[in-house]
């Protein structure tokens, strides 16, 4: 295992129905002036905003809403919110969402505190931010595990680009399954497949020798393809619905990336096709991860023979065959739970738009191969 510093800020609140004294509890420790960050109306139509708007009110606080945060968040949004932030003299921001609101906040957090651009900074300088406004999450939507990290998906619609910026951790994030049972099944669906992507692409990082962190991630994979199919089969299944949340947090709180590197190819790509089409995160790496896989099976084949035996206990004749029977198991597991497996049962078979993503999507060094950007293409291509 390679060698690490392992430091995690972020306090959690786990369980069922826990947000209420969770959140009533940290707003004794926070400042006046509070930004209540959220989507495009989930958080209205559930109830949930008039009660923090309540509590929020309730312990003192000034409230300054920030709304409106799309799927898939963008760098004007971050702007909006920064300038709000600013505007308000505002103490602490509390988010309540799913990934696309959480993502949001942490470069709002960090842009607000910066008087220069922090896309350019980060990019054109390689500096990053070190002041923040603190933050506390509350999530909505389990499968991104963006709470437990300070990584943040951003779409730059100028640029065409959907990349990481680097802002601030949570200082704490209430996990109570009850916030998700108003979200649709179908973005149940493709956030508990975001969480098996994280195990895979983790899993599939360097060295490919198995250690402690990969065998926990076996063990968490199970859990997700387990628990993803009791919930599908009875949406009031609490214990899976948890279960669930918990794997989410537990593949993105970095326990699973220790002592390793990570690979992370197939978000890189799903991220440059979602620049270009606004794509739902989780039904396009069900797109892409299959036909990735497939042209891995060269130096990739021990890792994903390993996987398919000890996460979906398949097992052929060779390692390669192996590794095959995985990479079948995987995509007929990606049908079952009613993912996409080509781009046109998205509505997008653009192959201009395909070759801009395979031409800007960022190479990760830590895949077990370099993938050319042709490669990358022909990858998109056969998923049309
Ligand atoms: O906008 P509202 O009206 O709130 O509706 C949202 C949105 O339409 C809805 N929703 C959320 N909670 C709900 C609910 N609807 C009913 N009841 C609730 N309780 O769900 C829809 C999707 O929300 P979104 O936040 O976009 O989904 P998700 O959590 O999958 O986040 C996706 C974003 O996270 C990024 C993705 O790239 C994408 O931009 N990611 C962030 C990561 C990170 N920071 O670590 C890692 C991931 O790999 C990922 O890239
Ligand atoms: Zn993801």
């Amino acid at each position: 295992m390679d060698s690490f510093v392992y430091q995690y800020p972020v306090k959690q609140y786990f369980g069922k129905g826990c947000a209420e004294e969770a959140i009533k509890k940290e707003l004794k420790t926070i400042g006046r002036n509070v930004l209540l960050a959220y989507g495009g109306g989930s958080l209205k139509r559930t109830g949930l905003y008039e009660k923090l708007r309540t509590w929020l009110e309730e312990a003192g606080k000034q409230v300054t809403d920030f709304g409106g945060i799309m799927p898939n968040p963008t760098y004007n949004k971050v702007q909006e919110g920064a300038a709000l932030v600013r505007k308000h003299k505002i103490d602490f921001i509390l988010a309540a969402g799913g990934g696309s609101v959480l993502d949001c906040c942490k470069i709002v957090s960090a842009q607000a505190k910066l008087e220069e651009d922090i896309w350019d900074m980060q990019y054109a300088k390689h500096l990053y931010a070190k002041e923040f406004v603190p933050m506390g999450a509350v999530v909505t939507a389990s499968g991104t595990g963006a709470e437990q990290n300070n990584g943040a998906v951003i779409t730059h619609e100028e640029k065409k680009l959907k990349q990481a910026l680097f802002g601030a951790y949570y200082s704490f994030a209430v996990l109570d399954s009850d916030l998700t049972k108003t979200l649709p099944m179908k973005q149940v669906i493709s956030g508990a497949f975001d969480t098996l992507s994280h195990c895979m692409e983790t899993y599939m990082g360097r060295p490919q020798e198995t250690n402690l962190s990969d065998e926990i991630n076996e063990a968490i994979m199970r859990n997700v393809i387990k628990n993803l199919r009791s919930l599908i089969k009875n949406p009031d299944d609490d214990f899976a619905r948890g279960e669930l949340m918990w794997a989410s947090a537990i593949a993105e709180n970095g326990m699973l990336k220790l002592g390793k590197q990570t690979d992370f190819q197939c978000h890189m790509i799903e991220h440059a096709v979602g620049a270009y089409t606004d794509c739902n995160h989780g039904q396009g790496l069900a797109v892409i991860h299959p036909a990735l896989y497939r042209h891995l099976l060269d130096s990739g084949k021990e890792k994903l023979a390993r996987m398919a035996e000890t996460v979906w206990r398949v097992k052929g004749t060779t390692p390669e065959e192996t590794a095959m029977r995985g990479i079948e198991t995987l995509e007929a597991f990606i049908r079952e739970i009613g993912l996409p497996t080509h781009w046109s049962e998205m509505g997008s078979t653009d192959e201009t738009v395909l070759r801009a993503a395979a031409s800007t999507s960022i190479i990760m060094p830590g895949c077990c191969r370099q993938f050319s950007r042709d490669e990358i293409f022909e990858i998109l291509k056969e998923r049309v």
